[in-house]
């Protein structure tokens, strides 16, 4: 058994325990999101270079050469040094502007703060000291409201989740909120002259509203085909918006597919019955020097990404943005 010696006093960490389960289960007051390497809300520093260096796979060198490291994701099994980084993870207040309800479980929300990003990058929001989750930016920093500079927020409600309902519901315009980030890498690759080809379902169309607009914004050349997917029509959102930017760009094509018409409602023309993954084989049979974007739910991300790697894309050019529900 490892012990973990944390702001001076010692702690005991179980075999196969993280750092971050053994000091909260001691009582120690630790943030967490998502528990996989992926929020960055359990950040700490640690005095063993060579023990960090295993679980940091993510953070940016800067922080990597601090000795940062995931406390979700470090099980030590010899004694370790850790404290909290002198930054306190370098967190920003950002302020709720509005929200909207944009389907039956999922709300667009503006959060003004001072952040620099890159649009399809994603931020850890908290909602006290210790409980955070990520989301990702649709916005594009050179969109202003008033002078102001907003963040765009896609949420999606888990009935027990331990932020969604909070974001949701509760938080109410003008109160504050604490964000870490800008993280991720799910980011316009600059080239105007490759083919895109954008896929996402549920609030992985966050992440490509914010590539897409960044794309147009440097007035990509090449074709942007753009295919959302939702289980029911009631599951697709910001379908104007998409059609709008769709009719202004001859070179952008949106098409939104649903998986499951079961009251056979009426379809828009954008829109058809179709399963994406198939779909997608079969409009995009050859995606050699294609960039791709895959956003949403893990088991779609992987699932797509091999197909799109089998028909041709090179995996340097797979950008992914894999949502982890943890509640
Ligand atoms: S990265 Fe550790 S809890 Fe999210």
């Amino acid at each position: 058994m490892a012990d973990i010696i944390f702001e001076g006093r010692v702690y005991t960490c179980q075999p196969g325990e993280s750092v971050l389960d053994a000091l909260i289960r001691q009582g120690c007051e630790i943030a967490s999101g998502c528990r996989a390497g992926v929020c960055q809300a359990c950040v700490l520093l640690m005095d063993e270079q060579e023990i960090a260096r295993g679980c940091q796979q993510g953070l940016s060198p800067a922080q990597q050469k601090l000795n940062h490291f995931f406390a979700c994701q470090c099980r030590p099994d010899a004694t370790v040094h850790v404290r909290r980084p002198a930054n306190a993870g370098g967190r920003v207040s950002g302020i709720l502007r509005c929200r909207e309800q944009v389907a039956p479980d999922i709300y667009r929300l503006y959060v003004s703060a001072q952040m620099d990003y890159q649009p399809g990058q994603y931020v850890t929001i908290f909602k006290d000291q210790t409980t955070g989750r990520s989301y990702s930016l649709a916005s594009h920093p050179e969109e202003s409201s008033s002078g102001e500079r907003l963040l765009e927020l896609h949420i999606k409600q888990h009935e027990s989740g331990a932020l969604s309902p909070w974001l949701c519901h509760d938080l109410q315009p003008g109160e504050s909120v604490s964000l870490l980030g800008p993280m991720g890498n799910c980011i316009y690759s600059a080239n105007p002259q490759q083919p895109l080809l954008l896929a996402g379902i549920g609030t992985g169309l966050a992440p490509l509203l914010g590539v897409l607009k960044d794309a147009l914004h440097h007035q990509h050349q090449a074709s942007i085909n753009v295919l959302v997917g939702a289980t029911e029509p009631s599951g697709l959102y910001c379908t104007e918006q998409l059609l709008g930017l769709a009719a202004a760009h001859a070179n952008l094509q949106v098409e939104f597919l649903i998986q499951n018409n079961r009251n056979n409602q009426a379809l828009d023309p954008a829109t058809r019955e179709a399963d994406i993954y198939q779909y997608c084989a079969e409009n995009f049979p050859d995606l050699k020097g294609y960039g791709v974007y895959l956003c949403g739910a893990e088991s779609f991300v992987g699932k797509m990404r091999k197909q799109c790697f089998l028909g041709g894309a090179a995996m340097a050019d797979i950008s992914t943005d894999a949502f982890i529900v943890f509640g």
